[in-house]
Order: C-alpha cells, then sequence, then structure tokens
C-alpha cells in the first residue's frame, strides 16, 4: 500500500528520526510525498542519501541523537532552513533480545537513551515552533509498549513510556493547540531484529514465529505503519490526540 499524495502537508516542515530505514524512511517519503519538507535523521549518511534519492523534498542530517546537544542541534537545522516546524516524529529506536538473567546496566542506559530520553529532548527542543504553529508530534511505540514481551522487557519497557508520555504531553499540550499521538506498530519488515545483532538464522525463526502468531497471517510492511503516521499528522486531523494506533494485524487481540 502506498499513501496518495493528498497535498495536505504542503508547506509543512517534519523531522523524521531514524529516516534511513525501515519505519522511517517509509515515513519520511510518505511525509515529502503528502507535500512535507523533511529533515531525515540517523547516524549513517548513506542510508539516509538513499531516502532523499527516492522522493524530492527529503533533506539528510546523519546525527546520533543519543549525543549531547544533537537534538538541538537537530531542530535549528530544520528550523534554521526552512524557518518553522510542524510534525516531529520520534521514529528512531531499537529493540533487545535481554532476558532477566542476561540483564545489564549498559544495556538497560542505551535502551533508555534511544527510546526514551533522546525523543523527550527532541520534544522539548521542539516545543517553541510546534507552540508557533500548533504542530503535531507523532512517537512511535509497540504492540509491546502495551502487552508484555517476555524476554525483552526493557524493550517493552521503553515503549510503555513512550505511551505514557504521549498520553501525559497531549494533555500538557492540548492548550497550546499541540496535538501528540503514537502509533504502536506489530512485526514489520525493518533492520531492526538485524540491528538488535541477532543472528540472521534467529531473525528469520523470529520472523516466521511472529507471523504465525499475527491473525492477519503475516508480517507487515513499512509503508502500512508510514500511512498511518501521515494521517495522524495531517492538519486535517484536528481533533485526535493523545491517543496510541495500533497496527499490528490483530497481534494485540490474539490469545
Ligand atoms: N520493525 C518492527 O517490527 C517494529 C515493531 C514495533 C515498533 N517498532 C519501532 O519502530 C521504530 C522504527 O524501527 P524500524 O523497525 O524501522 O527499525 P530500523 O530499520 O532498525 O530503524 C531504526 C532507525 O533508527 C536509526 N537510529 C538508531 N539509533 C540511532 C541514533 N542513536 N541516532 C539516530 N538514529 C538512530 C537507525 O539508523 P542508523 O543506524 O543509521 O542510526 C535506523 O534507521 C523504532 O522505534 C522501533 O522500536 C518497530
Amino acid at each position: 500500500m502506498t499513501v496518495q499524495p493528498n497535498g495536505h502537508l504542503k508547506g509543512q516542515v517534519a523531522i523524521v528520526t531514524g529516516a534511513g530505514s525501515g519505519i522511517g524512511r517509509a515515513t519520511a517519503i510518505a511525509l515529502a510525498r503528502a507535500g512535507a519538507r523533511v529533515l531525515g535523521v540517523g547516524r549513517r549518511a548513506e542510508a539516509l542519501n538513499e531516502t532523499a534519492a527516492r522522493q524530492p523534498g527529503i533533506e539528510p542530517m546523519p546525527a546520533d541523537i543519543t549525543a549531547g546537544g544533537v537534538p538541538q542541534a537537530v531542530v535549528e537545522a530544520a528550523t534554521d532552513r526552512w524557518g518553522r516546524l510542524d510534525v516531529l516524529v520520534n521514529n528512531a529506536g531499537a529493540t533487545a533480545v535481554m532476558s532477566l538473567a542476561d540483564t545489564d546496566a549498559d544495556r538497560i542506559a542505551g535502551l533508555l537513551a534511544l527510546n526514551v530520553t533522546a525523543p523527550s529532548l527532541l520534544a522539548h527542543a521542539a516545543l517553541p515552533h510546534l507552540r508557533a504553529g500548533r504542530g503535531t508530534i507523532i512517537n512511535i511505540s509497540s504492540t509491546y509498549g502495551h502487552r508484555p514481551l517476555p524476554g525483552a522487557a526493557h524493550y517493552a519497557a521503553t515503549k510503555a513510556a513512550v505511551e505514557q508520555l504521549t498520553r501525559s504531553w497531549a494533555l500538557e499540550l492540548a492548550g497550546d493547540g499541540i496535538r501528540v499521538n503514537a502509533v504502536a506498530p506489530g512485526p514489520t519488515e525493518s533492520e531492526a531484529l538485524t540491528a538488535a545483532g541477532l543472528p540472521d538464522t534467529v531473525v528469520e525463526q523470529i520472523k516466521q514465529d511472529e507471523a504465525a502468531r499475527i491473525p492477519l497471517g503475516r508480517r507487515g510492511t513499512p509503508e502500512e505503519v508510514a500511512t498511518w503516521i501521515v494521517h495522524l499528522a495531517d492538519p486535517a486531523a484536528t481533533w485526535i490526540t493523545g491517543q496510541v494506533l495500533t497496527i499490528d494485524g490483530g497481534l494485540e487481540l490474539a490469545p
């Protein structure tokens, strides 16, 4: 499924973190097709360049969003270039297979830094600009932000945090006309499992197991998630805030 350009985001400026692959790449492309100018952020310049090459309107910014001062620099890069910021998509994130028996402090700190702290500091830096234009924040959670995930409890806990940030900021910022929502994808084709350091055979097994558990019988595509991010970003979505939209082929309801 591809998002049809509707032009509703024409003139708007968006930041998408993790735009070099998976859901972030599909989102950057879909937002640009809908008329937005998009700053695509990630650590790998070549991956971002490939995203930008697929659709005009995407400006790559290679950066590690967990590094000191980077969230502020990312927001300034967008506002210096285009003079405004309307949409922040907090997409960059990582998973980790880590049972309690194998839990260690550095990996917990790494997950929190990327999945919770960086999106918070990006939203903080974006706030004056979002206030000025009555903009919107879209955070990326997971089915496992609200379902238990044995063997990866800390990943699930960071996504539960993302969902509570979403609901709390929605109330905190409603008076400013800023909408804050989240999407919670189920298992989606991307680089996430490989990026978690899992060997190919294990990745393949996880994918098969996930597809078998999903009521619609398959894993999702990044475009099937991006289309809902674009809907939530659309200024026409004027009356939705504080919601977590699960997009997972029915997985969250499965026994
Ligand atoms: N795929 C799924 O099954 C699934 C399910 C539920 C939720 N999600 C969530 O969806 C979001 C997108 O993940 P994905 O599935 O599309 O996986 P992905 O392909 O691994 O994308 C993650 C992106 O984040 C970027 N990134 C990682 N660390 C970064 C850092 N420190 N600074 C800047 N960028 C960084 C990566 O690029 P670089 O390596 O170049 O930095 C990469 O492009 C994540 O929040 C993930 O938790 C995914």
